[in-house]
């Protein structure tokens, strides 16, 4: 059962969410970084940084992800991840 709810949070409303407040919500990558980044707070709008702060800030990330035992996305989805908010970084 709470499986079935922590699927519903992920695929149905996290994504929801996203589409109202982070630019191209609808891209594929949009949709990794809205995956993987709003489990532990909500998703940051990825204006909030530059690029190099962002690239600090997801290596920063990982180690939280780690520390906590948290699901890491996969270097493929890092990728999709770190284009994505280079694409719409500050
Ligand atoms: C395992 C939990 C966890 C996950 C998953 C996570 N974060 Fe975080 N995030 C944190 C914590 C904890 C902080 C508070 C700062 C710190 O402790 O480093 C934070 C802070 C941040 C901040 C700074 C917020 C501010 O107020 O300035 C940004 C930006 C951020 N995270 C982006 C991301 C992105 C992008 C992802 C996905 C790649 C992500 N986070 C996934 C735990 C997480």
């Amino acid at each position: 059962m709470r499986k079935v709810m922590m699927i519903l949070l992920f695929s149905v409303i996290l994504p929801g969410l996203a589409c109202a407040e982070i630019p191209d919500a609808n891209s594929p990558d949009a949709q990794v970084y809205a995956n993987h980044c709003a489990s532990c707070h909500v998703l940051p709008h990825p204006g909030r940084l530059d690029w190099q702060g962002w690239r600090n800030m997801l290596y920063l990330m990982e180690k939280r992800m780690e520390e906590r035992g948290v699901d890491k996305p996969t270097a493929e989805q890092w990728q999709a991840i770190a284009r994505y908010v280079k694409s719409h970084a500050r």
